[in-house]
Formats: C-alpha cells, sequence, structure tokens
C-alpha cells in the first residue's frame, strides 16, 4: 500500500514538473502551439487538477503518518516551497508573467532537489550516536526505533516500514539497506561508519525468532 503511494507520488511529481517545464519553455518562447496546448481544458483538467491533487493527497498522506521528530527542516523547507510555488504559477502562466512563471517552477525544482536531499539526510540523535555502547542504544540513537518499534516489531506500516523480526534477507542485505536506504528508509552512510552499520546489522539478526 504504502510503495504503491510513494510511487504515485514520484510519478505525478515529476509529470508535474514535466508539464510546467514544458509550459515554461511555451511562455518564455512564445511557442503558441504550447501555450494553446495548456489552455484546453483536457489538459487543464489533468494536469491543474488530476496530477497536482494526487501528488498534493500522496504527499500530506505521507507526512502525517511520518513521526514527528523525523520531520525536519528540509522537508519542511520542501513543502513550504511546494504551496508558495502553487499560487505563483498560477499568476504566472494565467497572466503570462514570465519572471513569475520561471521563479515557480525554480521552486518546484529546489523542492525536489531538497527532496532528494533530505533522503541522503537521515535524522539521528548525534551526542547519542557519539556515546552509544551497545546495538540495542545505537538503533535508539539512530531514531531506527521510531519507525521500526521497540526491539523492531512494531513498524509503522503506513509509511511502509518491516517487522524486523520477520526480516529474511541476508546480511550483506541488511548492511545495504542501512547505509543506502529504500523508499521511506533513509540511508544512513552519512551518518554512521561502517562499524556501526556492522554492529546493526548484527543487532537486526539477532531480533529475529
Ligand atoms: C523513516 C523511517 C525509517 C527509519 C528511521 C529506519 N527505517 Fe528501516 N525501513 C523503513 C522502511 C519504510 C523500510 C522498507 C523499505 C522498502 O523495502 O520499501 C525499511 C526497511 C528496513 C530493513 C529491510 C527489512 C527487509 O526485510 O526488507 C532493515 C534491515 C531496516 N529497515 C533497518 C533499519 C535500521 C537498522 C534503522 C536505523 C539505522 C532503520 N531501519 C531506520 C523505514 C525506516
Amino acid at each position: 500500500m504504502y510503495a504503491n503511494l510513494l510511487l504515485l507520488h514520484k510519478i505525478t511529481v515529476s509529470l508535474f514538473l514535466l508539464f510546467y517545464l514544458i509550459r515554461l519553455i511555451g511562455l518564455l518562447g512564445n511557442i503558441s502551439a504550447i501555450q494553446s496546448m495548456f489552455t484546453k481544458k483536457p489538459v487543464r483538467i489533468l494536469v491543474d487538477m488530476v496530477i497536482s491533487t494526487i501528488f498534493l493527497i500522496t504527499g500530506v498522506w505521507m507526512l502525517l503518518n511520518i513521526p514527528g521528530s523525523l520531520i525536519g527542516t528540509l522537508l519542511i523547507i520542501k513543502i513550504g516551497l511546494v504551496f508558495l510555488s502553487i499560487p505563483l504559477a498560477i499568476i504566472g502562466f494565467k497572466k503570462n508573467k514570465k519572471g513569475i512563471a520561471v521563479v515557480a517552477v525554480a521552486l518546484v525544482l529546489g523542492a525536489y532537489g531538497l527532496g532528494e536531499m533530505n533522503k541522503k539526510r537521515p535524522a539521528v540523535n548525534e551526542s547519542m550516536v557519539r556515546t552509544s555502547v551497545t546495538a540495542n542504544e545505537l538503533f535508539v540513537a539512530s531514531n531506527c526505533a521510531l519507525c521500526h518499534g521497540v526491539e523492531g516489531k512494531q513498524p509503522n506500516t503506513a509509511i511502509g516500514a518491516i517487522d524486523l523480526t520477520k526480516s529474511k534477507i541476508s546480511d550483506d542485505e541488511i548492511s545495504k539497506r542501512i547505509t543506502n536506504g529504500k523508499n521511506n528508509m533513509p540511508g544512513y552512510k552519512k551518518r554512521l561508519s561502517e562499524e556501526q552499520v556492522k554492529m546493526l546489522t548484527e543487532y537486526v539478526k539477532s531480533l529475529r525468532n
């Protein structure tokens, strides 16, 4: 369920961005074929209503299900940029104001970039990560428990987290998942040392019953 929502979110965001870039090219280059395409009703309904509604609803739904303490500054700025871009895009494109349309599209692009950056910067409790001695402390300090639950068995299924006691993947795959992340699981490459990833890999395995 969640993986599908995330996929839908990514597809609609990409389409939205693509259509806005095309529309911007039409506006900036005074290409009437493109401009008139976007005034046609079916295209307007698809882009302005269907696509943008799906991407906003899936985005808000995910946001509401992410543990509050994991909502970092980057994510908040990202959402701010998206909501700022919408009225600007409406004004820019409807009134043919090129500068405003450029700013609107730049904001959406910026939000997209921030989303990508955010994935690579999982929130951890840094001082606690430094002083963690046991793997369990490290699991908590790295906020693993916020998504996977205490001892990995109360996953936040709304965002697609997995019950680690039922996980069957290999050691290598566990390490890779912690390092690189996947879907809504952030990658810890920049936040944890190789040693710490190894410790967590052993810990994740030890949770299985
Ligand atoms: C923001 C929530 C979140 C945090 C924080 C998080 N995870 Fe995950 N984790 C997920 C999600 C979502 C998946 C499922 C990814 C997928 O396959 O779509 C996952 C999958 C995994 C898997 C793969 C399980 C399997 O069988 O496929 C492992 C192992 C794992 N997480 C360990 C950890 C560890 C260790 C930490 C802390 C260093 C951690 N996770 C932090 C959300 C999170």
